[in-house]
């Protein structure tokens, strides 16, 4: 076995396993404890987290080549629909301890998970709140570097445009994992993408889009900025 730092990314690695096999991960910003079932493996003594793509979507959307991750050490990252911090803990891992990730999220039940989640890293903040109203949040974030929007609604795309016009800085970027059936069940997927597609250029430049099957079915990850 052995560890490889990703071609692109800043603090993202792969494990090869053997010739054939490599998988995502990240350092453990809290060794010894998993965050969802991921599996721990130490290296010349860093302990290594597997980076699930079926789990997350970020490691999907990376290894459907998207373009661009813009997540560096100590980022602000402001995250909505945190969850019980699957994917916001990868990223708490690649901006480090000197980083933050405003977790957002509506429901107590994940929010629970979270709570432990942010005991173990410093440096994720667990907030209950809803991405619909923005300004409810105002006291308890700053300036985002990276939005990272996976949020399951109806009005993802109005969710995403009024965050960033709060939250994001100029030179910030946002990534967006779009969930085809939350929007409209009846069409197709690809005609979802392309309408939302529309609105958010009105406002935003989009720089990349992938979709993220067989990792998550009927769903892209879109990369925008300012
Ligand atoms: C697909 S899950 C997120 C998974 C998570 N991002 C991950 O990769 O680990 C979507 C989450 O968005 C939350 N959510 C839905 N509507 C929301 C809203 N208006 N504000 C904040 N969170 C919301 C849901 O409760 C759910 O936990």
């Amino acid at each position: 076995m052995r560890v490889i730092e990703h071609e692109k990314f800043e603090n993202i690695h792969w494990i090869e396993f053997d010739e054939k096999k490599k998988k995502l991960a990240t350092v453990n910003l809290s060794p010894g404890n998993k965050v969802y079932d991921e599996k721990l493996v130490e290296f010349r003594g860093t302990e290594y987290r597997l980076w699930d793509p079926y789990r997350s979507k970020l490691a999907a959307a990376i290894l459907r080549g998207i373009k661009d991750v813009p997540i560096k050490e100590e980022f602000k990252i402001l995250y909505l629909g945190a969850a019980s911090g699957t994917t916001a803990s990868h990223i708490a891992d690649i901006i480090g301890a000197g980083g933050m990730v405003y977790c957002i999220e509506i429901s107590s039940r994940p929010l629970r998970d979270l709570l432990t989640v942010c005991e173990q890293r410093k440096n994720m903040s667990p907030i209950l709140a809803d991405a619909t109203e923005v300004e409810s949040y105002h006291a308890l974030v700053e300036q985002a570097d990276l939005i990272y929007q996976d949020v399951a609604h109806p009005e993802q795309t109005n969710i995403a445009l009024e965050n960033s016009k709060t939250y994001l800085k100029d030179d910030g970027k946002l990534l967006v994992a779009m969930k085809a059936r939350s929007i409209d069940v009846t069409k197709e997927p690809r005609e979802i993408f392309r309408g939302e597609m529309e609105k958010l250029e009105e406002e935003l430049e989009i720089l990349d889009s992938k979709l993220l099957d067989p990792y998550a079915k009927d769903h892209a990850m879109l990369l925008l900025q300012k």
